[in-house]
């Protein structure tokens, strides 16, 4: 349930983050009417700005369709809802002032109850004065509820992870606190809990008695582009496998949760997780991108330092040690700069008994969570017509052909609007995170070189599809490529 009277307050409001996701979901959910009544939205950051500035801003990246009116309404109606304050991080007379403009808007409400959700779009360095000095200063105790909503980086390692965590429980109790992964908004990924234990067919086969090998993939077709200062701290692994991908993979590989409450789905995702040790550097292969068709390396990005090592591609093998997956390798790889943008969940099966058949292909499920949202299943069939031979083709559940009608809402969008019902579902556990920390820190401070020399990424071209040294590590893991060239068809519907 949406409560009434609510104020959703956005640090950072003038930020990439803000700008590019937190604000025009915020605009989805005002257009569709998923917002609380007279809800207000509060942008606060340093820079001085009036309201005509912070309304252009707010709604920079929200592209209203060529000639349609009505959206071009919602957008300036949106505005209406919008004001602006701005101030410092770490001051608590600047909070103040915040808190009075809050209160403000809160004395014209009907009944006494006051919502305040805070959306923390900020780097991790002002993330613990603000949850702070919003602890101290803006949290309502008349009736109503404070949540606080959190963006990774949580932490570079177990370590830091661990004191970031309890720097914000000394104020934000869990029950409070948000933590975004933003994967877990996604339409496909959300769909894993239905695919899974909605289906028996599925079931019977998501063990290690048919699954030979399973990737996670995240493909971008552009490298670091400006973002480079950010990205050179923390790396491919921090920025996508860490979370993102282990994420997918938890849910993918988990016990089936008693019922859909958030503590039974979260409390099966961290006991899997807590099954995988830290990840072996000979399961690791890591890759820097270098200029190509005129395209710059990562090194020719100026917010770059000269000579990083750091990797811009990883791919790593994790194991699940329980009986359901004994054995069974879960490659995550994820690369910038590639040939394409796709992330898929793709699920190899085992060969088929030898004997009537000889060189045929392995069957594979292929969850692809974007573009284009499709779940197929890579299966052989007898060529039609006077002859016995198979060939490999495909069951296949493309979104847009199947739910013509369907919008797939943007995963800010759902997420936020399970913040505001209060449903920890689809959020990161404190728990969770600390068990995903232990997964990667040893690789991770052995890419950073604290126990010495750090490893040397390989190049791989800009546009490629990554280090050549790829397919050899893929195969290393049992995966097999089809007997026969085999094209998804539908890949550009
Ligand atoms: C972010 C990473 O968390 O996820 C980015 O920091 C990455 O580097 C992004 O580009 C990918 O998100 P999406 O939704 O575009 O797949």
């Amino acid at each position: 349930e949406l409560k009434d009277n609510t104020i959703i307050i956005v640090f950072g409001a003038s930020g990439d983050l803000a700008k590019k996701k937190t604000l025009p979901a915020l605009f989805g959910l005002f257009r569709q009417g998923f917002l609380p009544r007279d809800v207000k939205i509060v942008g606060y950051a340093r820079t001085k700005m009036d309201k005509v500035e912070f309304d252009k801003r707010a709604t920079s990246y929200i592209k209203t369709p060529e000639g349609d009116s009505e959206f071009a309404g919602q957008v300036e109606s949106f505005k209406n809802i919008l004001t602006y304050v701005s101030g410092a991080y770490d001051d608590g007379a600047a909070f103040d002032n915040l808190n009075r403009h809050l209160e403000e808007i809160e004395s014209k409400y009907q009944s006494k109850e006051c919502n305040r959700l805070f959306y923390l779009a900020l780097p991790p360095s002002v993330f613990i004065d603000v949850a702070r000095n919003i602890k101290e200063h803006c949290y309502v105790t008349k009736g109503g509820v404070n949540r606080i909503i959190i963006e990774k980086p949580f932490g570079k390692d177990l370590e830091s992870a661990r004191e970031l965590l309890s720097s914000v429980k000394q104020y934000w109790s869990e029950d409070e606190t948000f933590r975004i992964d933003h994967y877990l908004g996604k339409e496909m990924v959300k769909n894993l809990l239905v695919l899974r234990f909605a289906n028996v067919a599925m079931g019977a086969a998501w063990d290690k008695n048919s699954i030979s090998n399973v990737q996670i993939t995240f493909k971008e077709p552009f490298g670091t582009e400006g973002r480079g200062g950010y990205f050179d701290e923390f790396g491919m692994i921090r920025d996508v496998l860490q979370n993102h991908l282990l994420q997918v993979l938890s849910i993918l590989t988990m016990e089936r949760p008693v019922s859909f409450s958030a503590e039974d789905i979260r409390d099966e995702k961290v006991k899997v997780l807590r099954s995988i040790p830290p990840i072996e550097r000979s399961d690791t292969l890591l890759g820097q991108y270098v200029s190509a068709n005129g395209k710059p390396g990562y090194l020719d990005d100026e917010t770059v330092p000269p000579n990083s090592v750091c990797p811009t591609f990883a791919a790593t093998t994790l194991w699940i040690h329980n009986p359901r997956w004994e054995g069974v390798p879960f490659i995550l790889k994820a690369g910038k700069a590639l040939n394409e943008a796709k992330v898929e969940v793709r699920i190899q099966f085992k060969d088929v008994t030898q004997g009537i058949f000889k060189d045929i292909s392995r069957n594979e499920l292929v969850i692809r969570i974007q573009p284009s949202e499709a779940v197929y299943l890579k299966l052989n069939a007898k060529t039609p017509g006077l002859y016995t031979r198979a060939i490999p083709t495909e069951m296949d559940l493309t979104y847009k052909r199947r739910f013509t009608d369907a919008k797939i809402p943007e995963a800010y969008e759902a997420l936020i609007l399970d913040a505001l019902r209060g449903d920890h579902s689809n959020f990161v556990r404190h728990d969770e995170l600390d068990v995903a920390w232990k997964i990667f820190t040893p690789i991770l401070h052995w890419i950073d070189g604290k126990n010495g020399s750090p490893p040397r990424p390989v190049p791989y071209p800009y546009g490629s599809r990554g280090p050549k040294e790829l397919d050899t590590f893929i195969q290393k893991y049992g995966y097999k490529r089809s007997v026969e060239a085999y094209v998804w068809p539908v890949t550009n519907l």
